[in-house]
């Protein structure tokens, strides 16, 4: 037995989750959103470049796939899919702007494996590129917020939100967070370190010592210039205008390192440890792909295997699409079969979900191998039927038989 890779899944019942793609897809199609599909390989330079060499998901966690001999490309299995939406831009030239695409697909990160945090995992992706408009910021916002409450019935969720403000604003609170840090001596190893290195990511730190010390931290929402200021203003009174709640979150910074202005985060408790679902922000990417100008976008991926663990406990209450009713077929001995055949393709002709016992074995146990698989009806087929042109017709709920014309079927399980 060669068990699962470490950190992956298995999902044998697709209910739930065609529920929330198709949920998702007709809310962002509703939107002119378009769907896209991307490479799972992309060169690992790509990241490297984007979410930044001092994050976790490119220090730590990448799957590199070792180059050919001969090959100088190193390529990875992809991490996130905003850098790989803007490569797309970019190689494709895209002329209608903004571009408001999404996409599905799996995504890979070497992570301690929990529930809830898997090393492949699935992610929704939505980017809004090339716009640097605050109010597309409300709109992609606002647009999660009434899919997560009212498309997919979640109700116990919280959204944080922070405003990092521009590459000059960072710059100027690096100096003032590191002044700070200089201050404080007795943060962790990791802090100290990144105290040095990426200074804004001091605020993830889980360390209760850390944690305590940067309560009175500086806040970059205090100290952004004018014209980030008027837009953090604008966007937390569009998004109230709108009804979306949110709470302000001074130490949100995210784990990559791409954003600048708006940042954000949905949560849910009933996640456990990985508490947030969805994350995103505003980013530029095209000039650190070596494009001459700058193409401000906004983006957020959601994870559908956190949605699914949120969904799970509310499945019963949620529209989900039933099974359609399934009628099985009965070759009651193996010289029936090609009868059998012949219905079941009658059947499938006029949309009737249908399945055959074709093994050969007693009536008994063909008939229990029928009941596991819970039809509605089952179709009976021996020498009588055969000669009659003619198949015995059983509702399984009732246990009610009668003979049915084979011309016939089709009117009588329709009806
Ligand atoms: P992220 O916060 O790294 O952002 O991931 C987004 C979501 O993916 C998380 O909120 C979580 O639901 C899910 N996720 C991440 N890692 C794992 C894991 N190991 N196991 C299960 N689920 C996971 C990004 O990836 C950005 N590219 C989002 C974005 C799009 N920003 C702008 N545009």
């Amino acid at each position: 037995m060669i068990p699962k890779i470490k950190g992956t899944q298995d999902f044998l019942d697709l209910g739930l989750l065609q529920f929330v793609i198709k949920q998702t897809s007709d809310h962002l199609n509703l939107h002119n959103f378009n769907q896209i599909e991307l490479p799972i390989l992309e060169s690992a330079d790509l990241f490297k470049r984007t979410v930044g060499t001092e994050t976790d998901i490119v220090n730590k966690e990448m799957f590199i796939i070792e180059p050919r001999v001969g090959s100088n490309e190193t390529i990875c299995l992809r991490p996130e899919a905003t850098a790989q939406t803007m490569r797309a831009f970019l190689e494709h030239n895209i002329q209608v702007l903004p571009w408001k695409v999404f996409s599905y697909g799996a995504m890979f990160r070497y992570e301690r494996p929990q529930r809830g945090r898997y090393r492949q995992f699935q992610q929704c992706n939505i980017e809004i590129i090339s716009t640097d408009d605050i109010n597309q910021d409300v709109l992609l916002i606002g647009m999660l917020d009434s899919l997560f409450s009212t498309k997919l019935q979640i109700t116990n969720y919280a959204l944080s939100l922070n405003f990092l403000g521009c590459p000059e604003d960072r710059i100027n609170f690096r100096e003032k967070l590191t002044n700070f840090l200089q201050a404080n001596l007795e943060i962790c190893e990791t802090c100290q370190k990144r105290a040095t290195t990426n200074p804004l990511r001091i605020f993830d730190c889980k360390n209760e010592t850390c944690q305590k010390i940067y309560v009175t931290a500086p806040k970059i929402v205090d100290h952004l210039c004018e014209e980030c200021n008027v837009e953090w203003k604008q966007l937390q009174n569009h998004l109230e205008l709108l009804g979306v709640s949110f709470a302000i979150k001074p130490d949100l910074v995210r784990g990559l390192d791409y954003y600048n202005k708006t940042v954000f985060e949905f949560t849910s408790p009933d996640l456990g440890a990985q508490s947030s679902f969805c994350g995103g922000g505003r980013y530029e990417l095209a000039t650190q792909l070596g494009h001459k100008t700058a193409v401000p976008s906004i983006g957020a991926a959601f994870g559908m295997d956190r949605i699914l663990i949120i969904l799970e406990t509310i499945q019963d209450r949620l529209p989900i699409k039933p099974k359609p009713a399934l009628t099985v077929i009965l070759p009651l001995e193996p010289k029936y079969n090609m009868l059998a055949l012949l219905v079941a393709q009658n059947l499938s002709q006029h949309t009737i979900t249908n399945d055959i016992i074709l093994e050969d074995s007693s009536i008994k146990s063909k008939m229990r191998k029928a009941n596991k698989l819970g039809p509605i009806h089952c179709v009976l087929i021996g020498e009588n039927e055969q000669a009659t042109n003619s198949v015995t017709l059983k509702n399984m709920v009732t246990g009610n038989e009668r003979l049915v014309k084979q011309t016939k079927l089709v009117e009588a399980l329709k009806g």
